[in-house]
């Protein structure tokens, strides 16, 4: 259970922005909060030889005290024996971090106790503020889809804003993993299925939470995770085997991971997975050879929530003892609620066979954050009443969060201008997601408080006014099979110009632990939309999800469709932005959209085969399904708008790149509509010929811009030699002479210009 229990003080401190405060262009910009009493942190330069000293006053149990990870809920809950224990590890110097303990008050009160401890290292507090703190965002995946790195980048900032005020040192996030299959759950959490656009947003996200350096009073550390290659699970079912190619590894899922480390993310996280046969936890060449080796980095290592002592289920370690040494061995420094190196390392390193060097390596790395985080001169510095209260109550939070959440928001069909509703109206808004709030929250919320989100319900009721109408029936629930309320719901629409139905997945059926194997509208809510459909109205369909679902009826027969994600308490006023065309729609998908489970691992990096189908349904003895087109759904790339965009005028400074030289690529785009609109212009290259066959599509760039109507803009994309290059067999990062192949468009199937580029 990840939900945390809510904090009484902090009820309804929040206000909700008016519409007037979002204009289209809106560029939303918390300020800083003011440096708090404590003296700022000390120069990183000053810190080696205070973390040497106190190491060498450090005896083993405390060395591996610093390495402890526990959970504190029953800490701050009623008295049991974990609580008394807890209590007295901590006050012996045998714990160094704690998560799931949050709020001044709480976090002030187990500080103190670690205070108590012979050398008063304080502890680090750590959570999973994944999505926002108090103000809830929509989840990552859906922050994804605005392609905005500013606007990501500012809902990290609030999202540490908030809980470097409430105690919290240390956010589990962001989650980088490329993740190409919509049956894991875990989706909801990343960035999507691209390397290039993952890597770009984890190193918006890693600056958001920290800043750009750690030690201010609204910056806490992020977490780089999961290393590596979790999303790859084989089946998408959660906490399997991961067996990828070096190629694959190197190529698609460690940039992400690299690139949040180039940003200076302060810890990474290992995962449950294996990598091909080897636990992600025990695995000596992620973590040693490349992230400290090759990388050379320089922060701390801290194992998913129990993984060292899974090693042991996986058949890799015989015991506990024994995955703590080959945890310790591989790099993992800290142990996340194992209890394998607090319990075991000490006798392993008496008998000589655990390493006191690696151990000494790990401590340092752990005391050098919290040095750098400003606790050893002032341990309640993240802990401020004043600062909570102000904080919190924020009211430009929900600005922001109502500005990335329609951003977020894609587009995905719009018949006959069906959208945006024209005024006056009558809307019959139906559906069980209509009036929902928890399940506009997502998963992994840390203050669930239902009052703070908005429901579409009272978004389109309150921008609706008196212009407009809205008849609400439920209609049915998200799963079950009841059709009892199908009546109720076809006498709305009746009664309607409109029906706006908003149907998805509940919180808790994506996320960890939510694999499903049939990624379809769950219960009766197909049905319920077929029979709307049947009024002959015209029928909006929002869906609300924390995956890509598949839905071919409503993709065929809808009139409307806007994929809303789980967009957060600003959920309803953003969709009502959308929906009324308050704000014009941007976001573009960044997952593909499959037709069925059969096609899943899918992404928009196809390769040609040497049979590709090149006439649609040609496809004897061809890479192709009997049953089903390969193409997708909805492509990766994809997202509609109210106005269009004309691309014209591809120029290339020099038709050749030669050795460090780079291209300059330009291109006019023109809102040809006749609203102002914003356009994520993407560019993607094919290399036609190389020692390894490469996809026939990969992002390497893209730019999102605003046009008024009739506006032109002119664009320019730099091609280098590195956006040419790929990993080879050896994997070297090589760029090879040859022919490529240069698009550039509004999706990935709707590429509007074409050259050709030669590097020499
Ligand atoms: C998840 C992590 C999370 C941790 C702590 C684990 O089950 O895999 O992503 O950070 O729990 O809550």
């Amino acid at each position: 259970m990840r939900v945390l229990r809510y904090h009484p003080l902090l009820l309804g401190l929040l206000l909700a922005a008016g519409p007037a405060a979002l204009a289209q262009k809106t560029k939303v910009k918390v300020k800083k909060t003011a440096a708090s009493a404590a003296p700022a942190p000390a120069p990183a330069a000053d810190l080696e030889p205070r973390i040497t000293a106190l190491l060498g006053q450090m005896t083993l149990e405390e060395k591996i005290g610093q390495l402890n990870q526990y959970s504190g809920r029953e800490v701050t809950g009623p008295a049991s024996n974990r609580k008394t224990d807890l209590l007295n590890s901590i006050r012996a110097g045998q714990v160094g971090s704690m998560l799931n303990v949050k709020g001044v008050a709480d976090t002030r009160l187990i500080q103190a106790e670690a205070l108590k401890s012979r050398l008063k290292i304080p502890l680090l507090f750590s959570l999973d503020v994944i999505h926002g703190y108090q103000t809830v965002f929509p989840i990552p995946l859906a922050e994804a889809a605005s392609w905005d790195l500013a606007a990501i980048r500012e809902s990290a900032h609030v999202a540490a804003r908030e809980a470097a005020a409430s105690g919290i040192h240390w956010t589990f996030a962001p989650m980088v993993d490329v993740g190409r299959d919509p049956r894991w759950g875990r989706v909801m959490e990343g960035a999507g299925e691209d390397t290039y656009l993952g890597s770009l947003i984890a190193k918006a996200r890693v600056l958001g939470f920290q800043g750009e350096k750690l030690g201010g009073t609204d910056a806490i550390m992020a977490c780089a995770k999961h290393f590596a290659a979790y999303g790859a699970a084989i089946a998408g079912r959660e906490y399997n085997a991961v067996d990828v190619s070096e190629q694959q590894l190197w190529q698609t899922y460690l940039p992400p991971f690299k690139a949040a480390a180039d940003a200076g993310v302060a810890t990474f996280m290992n995962s449950f997975n294996t990598l091909n046969g080897v636990p992600a936890t025990g695995n000596r060449y992620l973590q040693r050879d490349i992230l400290k080796g090759q990388w050379q980095y320089p922060g701390f290592v801290v194992s998913d929530w129990g993984s060292i002592g899974e090693m042991v289920p996986w058949g890799y370690a015989t015991d506990k003892a024994d995955a703590a040494r080959k945890a310790l061995a591989a790099g993992s420094d800290m142990d996340m609620e194992s209890d394998s190196y607090h319990t075991t390392l000490a006798q392993s390193i008496q008998a000589g066979k655990a390493d006191m060097a690696l151990l000494d390596d790990a401590v340092r790395r752990i005391l050098r954050k919290k040095f750098e985080l400003g606790l050893f001169d002032d341990p309640y510095r993240f802990s401020d009443e004043k600062r909570e209260k102000q904080v919190l109550s924020d009211p430009q939070h929900r600005v922001a969060a109502r500005d990335v959440a329609r951003k977020s928001m894609v587009l995905l069909r719009n018949d006959n201008a069906t959208l945006p509703l024209a005024a006056p109206r009558r809307i019959a808004l139906v559906g069980p997601l209509a009036k929902a709030k928890r399940d506009l929250a997502g998963s992994w919320v840390v203050l669930a408080d239902t009052a703070q989100i908005t429901s579409v319900y009272e978004g389109l009721s309150k921008r609706a006014g008196k212009t407009a109408q809205v008849r609400y029936a439920k209609g049915c629930e998200v799963q079950g099979d009841s059709r009892a309320g199908f009546a109720a719901a076809v006498e709305a629409a009746q009664a309607s110009d409109v029906v706006v139905l908003c149907v998805g997945e509940t919180w808790d059926m994506s996320g960890e632990s939510k694999s499903r194997t049939d990624i379809g509208l769950p219960g009766v809510q197909n049905e319920l939309f077929q029979t709307l459909k049947a009024t002959g109205k015209p029928v909006v369909v929002v869906l609300m999800a924390g995956r890509p679902l598949v839905f071919n009826q409503i993709a065929d027969q809808a009139d409307a469709i806007v994929y809303a994600w789980w967009p957060g308490a600003e959920g309803g006023n953003a969709l009502a932005d959308v929906l009324f065309g308050d704000y014009n729609p941007s976001g573009k998908l960044p997952s593909t959209f499959p037709r069925s489970v059969g096609q899943i691992p899918i992404s928009y990096q196809l390769y040609n085969t040497g049979r590709p189908v090149t006439k649609p349904g040609d496809i004897r003895y061809k890479s192709a399904y009997i049953d089903s087109p390969n193409t997708p759904r909805y492509a990766f790339g994809h997202g509609l708008s109210y106005t269009s965009f004309k691309y014209d005028g591809l120029r290339l400074s020099q038709p050749t790149l030669t050795a460090g030289q780079a291209v300059q690529v330009q291109c006019t785009v023109t809102n040809t509509g006749k609203v102002a609109g914003e356009e994520v212009v993407q560019l993607y290259l094919r290399d036609l010929v190389a020692s390894v066959a490469r996809p026939l599509k990969e992002l390497k760039d893209f730019q999102k811009i605003s046009l008024k109507p009739g506006e032109t803009k002119t664009l320019t994309f730099t091609i280098d030699k590195d956006k040419l290059a790929f990993y080879n067999a050896k994997l070297e990062w090589v760029a090879e002479p040859g022919d490529f192949q240069l698009m550039i468009g509004s999706a990935s199937d709707d590429i509007r210009l074409e050259s050709k580029l030669t590097l020499q």
